[in-house]
């Protein structure tokens, strides 16, 4: 009887504890599932040709963030793109210093307040950009250096033909208004607009 009295209780502890840490388990996913979906999201992107906005648009559909371009005051025309001609508008931004970083252009961004406000109240922002020369283009120098990241989640992303991400993001994050608190995640390059369900995988692998 003592035998089998002991048996039960063991048993029963056994039990409780297995409770215990079930419910704990639950809860924990639970909290981060709900800390994900509570997270206030804003998309920022600079789009030359319309592949980044694509890009844009399914990271908007998978995250249900604000959806915002970053606007050139000056918008640039086929002809500012056109990176064969020496005379162009962003050959002249390329030419004009070794890096965006150390270069004094900075394209005036026409909607600065509205983004200004949207990234304040964000606790994630995406920014998204096409690779020129490697690089981030200069206007996104100026977004990065003009908008307070501080304390933010950042997930750069870029589009591209060949290059990859390379140090863009890096490089970004070195002339950015950031601090210790910001998470500047390593971000990632989209060849060509991607599927949904490229963006969907690559959303649900990030953390924050
Ligand atoms: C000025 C300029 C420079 C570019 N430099 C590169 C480059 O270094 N590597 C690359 O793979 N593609 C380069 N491209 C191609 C763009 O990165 C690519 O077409 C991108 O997806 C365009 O995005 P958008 O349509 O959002 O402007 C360049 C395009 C332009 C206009």
């Amino acid at each position: 009887m003592k035998e089998f009295m002991k048996h039960g209780v063991v048993k029963a502890v056994s039990v409780f504890l297995v409770l215990v840490m079930l419910v704990s388990a639950t809860n924990t996913i639970g909290v981060k599932v709900q800390a994900k979906q509570n997270n206030k999201i804003v998309i920022l992107y600079f789009s030359g040709t319309g592949t980044t906005e694509g890009a844009a648009k399914r990271i908007k559909n998978k995250t249900k963030g604000k959806l915002i371009a970053i606007k050139a005051a000056e918008p640039y025309t086929e002809d500012d793109l056109d990176y064969g001609n020496d005379d162009s508008r962003v050959t002249k931004e390329h030419e004009s210093a070794d890096s965006p970083a150390e270069s004094t252009i900075r394209p005036e961004i026409a909607n600065l307040k509205a983004i200004k406000k949207a990234v304040k109240k964000a606790d994630v922002v995406y920014i998204g950009y096409p690779i020129w020369w490697g690089e981030a283009p200069h206007i996104v120098y100026n977004l990065v250096e003009s908008v307070s990241l501080k304390g933010k989640t950042v997930v750069p992303f870029c589009t591209s033909i060949s290059s990859g991400l390379g140090d863009s993001s890096e490089n970004l994050k070195a002339d950015a208004n950031i601090s210790s608190k910001t998470n500047w995640l390593e971000g990632r390059n989209f060849y060509d607009i991607p599927s949904q369900k490229t963006v969907n995988k690559w959303i649900n692998g990030l953390e924050y």
